[in-house]
C-alpha cells in the first residue's frame, strides 16, 4: 500500500470525543518511548507528523491521523512512564482503557515492544487485557537496526515461547525499524488487507 495523504486530525483525552465517521483505526499501544510516534512518522513518510522525543512521556494525548482519507492511525500515549506522577498516571490508565474498551471504529491495535528487550510484565498484562476485552491485536517489534540478525532471531523466539505459556495461539507479529525502515511494507499490505476485507464486508461498525 502506498501512503498518499496523512494528515493530523484531533488529539484529546476523552474517546467520545475521537473522530465520529466510521472508518478503520489502527492504534498504536506500548511502554512510553519504545517507538510508537517514530513508527507513525516511518510509516507515513512524515519525519514530524507525530512528535517524538528521546525522553518518555512526549505523546500524552489520543492522536488521530487521518491515513489517504480512508482510514486512521492512533497514537497513544505510553505507559509504564516511572517519572509521572500517580495521579496522572490515573488519568492515563483510565482514558486508555476507555479508548480500547468503546471505540468501535478500532480494527487492531499494535502493540509495541523494544526488540532489545526482555519480555516485560506490564507489556504481557497489557496483552492479556486486550485478550479478555476480545481486542484484536499483534505485536510490533521496534528498534530493529540497534541488533544484529541474530540477536533479532533469539529475541524474537525467546518473546514467542513466553507468550506460548499463557496463549492458544500466538498474535501475529511485525520486525521493524523507523531508522532502516525495516518491516514497512509488511505493516502496510497487513493494514491494507484488512481495510479490503471490511470494505467487502460493510457495514463496518453500525
Ligand atoms: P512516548 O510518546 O513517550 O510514549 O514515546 P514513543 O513510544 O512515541 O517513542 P518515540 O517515537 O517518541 O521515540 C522514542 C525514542 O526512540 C526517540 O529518541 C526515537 O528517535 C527513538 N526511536 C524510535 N524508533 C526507533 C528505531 O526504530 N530505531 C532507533 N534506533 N531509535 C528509535
Ligand atoms: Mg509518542
Amino acid at each position: 500500500m502506498h501512503i498518499k495523504t496523512a494528515t493530523f486530525v484531533v488529539s484529546n483525552q476523552d474517546v467520545s470525543k475521537c473522530p465520529e465517521n466510521n472508518l478503520a483505526e489502527y492504534a498504536f499501544i506500548g511502554r512510553s518511548n519504545v517507538g510508537k510516534s517514530s513508527l507513525i512518522n516511518m510509516l507515513t513518510n512524515k519525519k514530524k507528523l507525530a512528535k517524538t522525543s528521546g525522553r518518555p512521556g512526549k505523546t500524552q494525548l489520543i492522536n488521530h491521523f487521518l491515513i489517504n482519507e480512508q482510514w486512521y492511525l492512533v497514537d497513544l500515549p505510553g505507559y509504564g512512564y516511572a517519572r509521572v506522577s500517580k495521579s496522572s498516571k490515573k488519568t492515563f490508565q483510565k482514558f486508555i482503557t476507555a479508548y480500547f474498551r468503546k471505540r468501535k471504529q478500532l480494527v487492531s491495535a499494535f502493540v509495541l515492544v523494544d526488540i532489545r528487550h526482555e519480555p516485560q510484565q506490564i507489556d504481557l498484562n497489557f496483552m492479556q487485557w486486550l485478550g479478555e476485552h476480545q481486542i484484536p491485536f499483534s505485536i510490533i517489534f521496534t528498534k530493529s537496526d540497534k541488533l544484529k540478525p541474530k540477536a533479532i532471531e533469539r529475541n524474537v523466539a525467546h518473546y514467542q515461547s513466553t507468550l506460548n505459556k499463557s496463549w492458544e495461539e500466538l498474535p501475529k507479529h511485525f520486525i521493524t525499524s523507523s531508522s532502516s525502515y525495516e518491516g514497512k511494507e509488511q505493516l502496510l499490505n497487513y493494514i491494507d488487507s484488512i481495510n479490503l476485507s471490511l470494505k467487502n464486508t460493510k457495514p463496518q461498525f453500525d
